[in-house]
Parts: structure tokens; sequence; C-alpha cells
């Protein structure tokens, strides 16, 4: 079927994307939708009588994939029972269909299209298929996991919608780190950095539809190595020097892998104003003996110089980070050792998993898995003492003045929702005329999660 003949079918047509997982999956979904924006496809808050619904997923632990299989029964509840209003077309992208392809069908047969983050470029020609294959049977689902030769990038619509002030901006994809526990490799593929005058003029898109803040992603960002036009090869540290050319306040990026750290980088933290001071660096472990295990091609000395040398070039940095606990064969000590970690940095805030054993990779085999309680009890200690200093963290801001940029609305009305440079969530009451707008705030009180403010 032709574009031409698709769009014929309805003209007004809604999606609905419900997205999980990280950052770099909630801009593939904007993408999405800026590709079937032209077959006259608009988004709509609601999965109730949309044409399709679209699950963009995320596969990094079990639970993430279990939630999806809930929601698709959810779904196919509403489609059994009120036909009139159900969603027509349900599509699952993403890691999980990546990951589990031919599977979802299986189990979920009702599913017109599963994809995965290298293909949704196709997605035109791919709702075409399933309009076509529909008829009213089942079990016609079009599935495409291919790892393309192309690049999806080079597919994409130039039309950008707007993201709002703060946008994102992939970079980067893929990785070719193999930590033992991880699937990113076998889901996102091999890495691949896009070139810098694509994401130089994506990022004036951006800035022209409003963003006053662009975070850089990518899942191994600071192995960025795109060609700029003369031919030379930048790294994430040049090409953050020319996003800050543009006329944009602030700069993001992530996740970094602490091998992939390099000087200019971190000078990039000392020289360039808009980039904002907080560092999202992973690091899993403390223990030397986990970090080798998991095949993380770093030591705990390794990731404890980088957080020397980006503090000396700009004291003003916070860190956060990613932590696993109990994989297999972690002892008391090598958990110790992670806890030590901690103290000797000090986060201003992080994110921690039980392991979770993700079929296909190496630590999913190896003896020596951790029996859940422990894992439950490490996990508690761990994030004791991870709240305790984020709160203080947020506590030293009480009373002073920061630099909010306000770019979420809250629930009630009124409220407005904003980041500080070093990440924290702020809100305010009543922030009429200051969605979009950075706004100098004071810090009236502290929660772990966020702070409130007064106007100043
Ligand atoms: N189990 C638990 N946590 C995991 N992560 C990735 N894979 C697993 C797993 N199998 C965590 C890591 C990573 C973050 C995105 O998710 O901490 O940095
Ligand atoms: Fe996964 Fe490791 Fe690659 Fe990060 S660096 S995406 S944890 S394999």
């Amino acid at each position: 079927m032709t574009e031409a003949a698709l769009t014929s079918i309805k003209k007004d047509k809604k999606l609905h994307i419900m997205t999980w997982g990280c950052q770099m999956n909630v801009y593939d979904s904007t993408k999405m939708a800026d590709l079937l924006s032209p077959l006259g496809f608009s988004l709509s808050d609601d999965a109730q009588g949309a044409d399709l619904v679209i699950l963009n997923t995320c596969h990094i632990r079990e639970k993430a994939s279990e939630k999806i299989f809930s929601e698709l029964g959810r779904l196919h509840k509403q489609q059994k029972e009120a036909a009139d209003t159900s969603p027509k077309m349900i599509a699952v992208a993403g890691c999980v269909a990546q990951a589990e392809g031919e599977q979802i069908l299986a189990r979920a047969p009702y599913v017109d299209m599963v994809f995965g983050p290298q293909t949704y470029h196709r997605l035109p020609e791919m709702v075409a298929k399933a309009i076509r294959g529909k008829g009213g049977q089942i079990g016609g689902g079009v599935i495409d996991t291919d790892f393309p030769a192309e690049s999806k990038f080079d597919h994409l619509p130039m039309e950008t919608t707007g993201q709002g002030p703060s946008a994102f901006l992939s970079v980067q994809e893929g990785c070719d780190k193999f930590c033992t526990f991880c699937v990113v490799p076998y889901t996102r593929g091999a890495e691949y950095s896009r070139p810098v005058s694509a994401i130089l003029a994506e990022a004036q898109r951006l800035i022209d539809s409003g963003a006053k803040e662009i975070s850089l992603l990518g899942q191994n960002v600071n192995a960025y190595h795109g060609a700029a036009e003369n031919g030379d090869t930048w790294g994430l540290g040049r090409l953050i020097e020319a996003v800050a050319k543009l006329n944009i306040q602030r700069i993001r990026y992530t996740t970094s892998h602490p091998k992939d750290m390099d000087e200019a980088l971190i000078a990039a933290h000392r020289d360039i104003p808009q980039l904002m001071p907080f560092m999202h660096l992973p690091v899993q472990s403390g223990s030397n003996i986990m970090l080798e295990a998991m095949n993380r091609k770093h030591t705990r000395d390794d990731y404890m110089r980088i957080i020397e040398k980006t503090r000396a070039a700009n004291p003003d940095i916070a860190f956060s980070s990613d932590f696993i606990v109990g994989f297999p064969n972690e002892s008391d000590k090598d958990f110790e050792a992670t806890l030590q970690l901690i103290r000797d940095v000090n986060f201003a805030q992080a994110y921690s998993f039980k392991y979770s054993e993700r079929p296909g990779t190496p630590a999913a085999k190896m003896a020596g898995q951790i029996p859940e309680d422990i894992k439950t009890a490490r996990l508690a200690v761990l994030q004791e003492l991870l709240f305790a200093q984020q709160r203080s963290f947020n506590e030293r801001f009480i009373g002073k003045t920061v630099p909010v940029l306000f770019d979420r609305h809250g629930k009630l009305d009124g409220q407005l929702l904003g980041r500080t440079p070093h990440m924290q969530s702020l809100y305010v009451q009543n922030g009429k005329g200051m969605f979009g707008q950075t706004v100098n705030v004071k810090v009236e009180k502290v929660t772990t999660n966020s702070l409130e403010r007064v106007i100043v």
C-alpha cells in the first residue's frame, strides 16, 4: 500500500505512545511521532480510542519486560470488551521487541507490529503492511528486528515536533562494552556515532522550536567519536563546545562510561559555562573483584581518579551513579567496598538495582547467584546511605538562590516543576508565566527527592 492509499483510510488518526526505560527511548518515541505525522497520526494522551498504540519498551531489568505483557493484556481486554473505544492497532517497539521478537507474537498474537530500536524509521511501511494484513484476522503481525546496514538517523524526518524547553538529542547509540550483566549490546547493537553536522542541525531545530536545554544522549555518550565535515573525528568534549556556540542556555549529556572519560570532556566542565555541573557516571560496584567479573574495564581507583580530576576542573560538580547489588559471587566484603566508594565520592543522587538475570548475558550463566533475600537486604542498606547523601546534598541549598529552568507542569493547577543546574527537581506552587523560563528561585524546603521554593 502506498503512503497516499494509507492516508486515505482515515485522515485524522490518533497515536498513543507509552514509553518505558531510558531517555533514549523517550527520544525515539518523539521520532516515531514525527515519522507518523505525515500519515495523519497526531499524538493523543489516551490509549482509549487510539488508532495505534505503541509500547516503546525497555529490557534492561526483568520487571521492565513483565510490565509490558501486563499492559498488553490490559489493552487486549479493552479490544475484546469495547470495540468502539479500544485501540485499533497495537505495536511493541524498543528493546523488549528487539530481544523477544517472535515470542511476543506467540504470547500476544493480537499485536500488530513488533520492531526494534534500529528499524523504527521503517514505521510508515510497517503500518501500511499491518493495516493491509489486518482484515480482522489474528496472527498476521509484522516483525522487523533487523540491524540494518543503513542508519535509522539518515531516514528520520527533518521536521521535529517541539520537545519543549528541555529536549533530548541522540548523538550516539549502541554499545561495544559487553558488561556481563547487560542486554544493551544485544538490543541496541554496535556503537555508532552520528556525524557532527547532523547533530548541530538537529540542535538548531530544537532551539528554533523552543529548547533552552539540550541533553545529548547515548548509551555510551562519552564514547562519541563522530565525523566532522573536514574529516576529523570529534569526541564529546569538542561536540559540546560546538553545541555551546548555538543559542542554548544549558547542555547536559548522559550516560557516560568511566573507561571513555577523557581530558577534553573534563576540561569542558571547567571551560563551558552552559555545561551543567552534573555528571552521571555509573560505577556499578566498588569492588575490583566485581568490576572485573562484570567486565567493566576499569578499577575502583580509576573511577576515583576521574572524580578527583573532574572536581579539580570544576569544584561545583555533582555526581550521580548506577549501582548493582547481588551480582553473582558478591561477598559481604565486596558489598562493603561499594559502600566505602559511596562514602568516598559522596553522590548527589544515584540509581540502584538488585542484579537481575538477563537471558543471553554471560552473568546469567555464572555460578554463585545471590539469593533474593540477600539482594533485598543489601539494596536497603545501600539505598539508606545514598538517600542520606542525597538529602544532605539537597539541604545545602536551603536558603540559597538557584536558577531553575521550568519545563514541566505539576499535577495541581499552577504548579510548575523545573531543574536546578545540579539536576534537582524543584517545584513552585504558583508558577504562572514561568514555563520555559529560567528563574532565580530561593529554596525554602527540601526532601530527599526535591526542593521547594520561594520565587525571588
Ligand atoms: N540487573 C540489574 N541492573 C542492571 N542494569 C543493567 N543491567 C542490569 C541487570 N541485569 C543497570 C545498570 C545500568 C543501568 C542502566 O541499569 O546499573 O547502569
Ligand atoms: Fe550495558 Fe555496560 Fe554497555 Fe552500559 S557500558 S550499556 S552497562 S554493556
